[in-house]
């Protein structure tokens, strides 16, 4: 059922014309909004991509992600005099999984970004309606939400043409991030800038771009096994403290990660991402035949692996494309043998671009 949404005052919000769904929203007066001129819209229709995250990088939990090339979800907004002003509705949901996602812009990714795009905008003339191509297995560690997120955010935005920063872009897909998983922009981020990014701080947000050399080649050879391994209950495994050594060990190999990266140094790239040791330890063993799909990348030539976000996807860099198809193989393999999962793979090169307009 299409649901629309009003979330700038009216309690009430509904959708003309369709089937009628009435929801209630509070407004919050404490929600720190600019409030703006409301801007018109720029064109009728707009469509965003967004790419595929790998978050975390090992020891990078909750800071450190950086997006790839060719994996994504595409969301189209246009601009609908069928949805009363000021409000959202979901029309469509494709590709993966579509009747596991609600039509609820209140429940459902891309409808809490663009909701929040909207309020920041002070959308109150024009209504929205917005359709989802899923191109990423939900609950996969790709960053699935995220890419919902962002490719909204953004197709708001552009919609209304471009009034909002970076920044802004990405609070408004944490909005999203926080209902679903947690407030961690490890995703969000690289989907909405492209590349590696570091999460300087949460309050205030602070984004770090990390420029990995242009002229360098990094692949990443990602394995997603048939397991759903939902964000959620892969945070409730992790330890509330850690010991000291664990926290000077996992700093120092983050650096290390950061420093290759800016350094173009796959191999010490690869080295740091493999070395976590707070988080991993604690995922891989929900994640069956995880070790050993590790072990199987480094025997086949893998500079690291690790698990790509919250999992079940494995995630192993490598310098040259060929080699990481050979990779890829030997760790499908061993999630089949062990794990007794069936896996596909993508070798897949950095996204330095981060989610943009495409042609509709
Ligand atoms: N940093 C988050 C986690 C990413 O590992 O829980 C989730 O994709």
């Amino acid at each position: 059922m299409a649901t629309s949404t009003c979330f700038l005052c009216p309690s009430t919000a509904s959708l003309k014309g369709r089937a009628r769904f009435r929801i209630r929203i509070r407004c919050s007066s404490s929600v720190s909004v600019n409030i703006r001129r409301e801007p018109e819209p720029v064109t009728t229709l707009v469509k965003a991509f967004a790419p595929a995250t790998v978050a975390n990088l090992g020891p990078g939990f909750d800071f450190l992600g950086c997006a790839v090339d060719g994996l994504g979800d595409i969301v189209s907004v246009k601009v609908d005099p069928q949805v009363h002003p000021g409000e959202i509705c979901i029309s469509d949901i494709s590709g993966h999984a579509p009747n596991k996602l609600s039509k609820n812009p209140l429940w459902n990714c891309a409808g809490i970004a663009a909701i929040e795009v909207m309020k920041m905008l002070s959308i109150r003339s024009v209504g929205l309606s917005l359709s989802l191509e899923k191109g990423l297995p939900l609950g996969s560690g790709l960053g699935s939400s995220a890419a919902s997120a962002a490719a909204a955010a953004v197709a708001v935005n552009e919609l209304f043409g471009k009034k909002l920063s970076v920044e802004e872009l990405v609070l408004a897909s944490l909005k999203s991030e926080e209902k679903v998983s947690g407030y961690h922009a490890d995703n969000v981020a690289p989907s909405i800038m492209g590349g590696f990014v570091l999460i300087g701080s949460y309050s205030p947000l602070e984004l770090m771009p990390l420029k990995f050399p242009a002229e360098k080649e990094l692949y990443f050879v990602l394995v997603t096994p048939e397991f759903e391994a939902p964000t959620k209950k892969m945070r409730a495994a992790l330890p509330t403290e850690i010991g000291m050594p664990h926290h000077v060990w996992n700093c120092s190999q983050a650096g290390a990660l950061v420093a290759s990266v800016l350094q173009g140094d796959v191999v010490g790239l690869g080295k740091a991402l493999s070395s976590d040791k707070i988080v991993e330890p604690r995922r891989a063993p929900l994640i069956p035949g995880m070790e050993a799909v590790k072990r199987a990348a480094i025997q086949a030539g893998a500079f690291g692996c690790t698990i790509s976000g919250a999992g079940p996807t494995a995630v192993a860099v490598i310098d040259d494309e060929q080699t990481g198809h050979f990779i890829a193989k030997h760790m499908i393999d061993a999630f089949l043998h062990v794990g007794n999962l069936k896996a596909s793979a993508n070798v897949k090169q950095l996204d330095r671009l981060g989610a943009r307009r495409i042609p509709n």
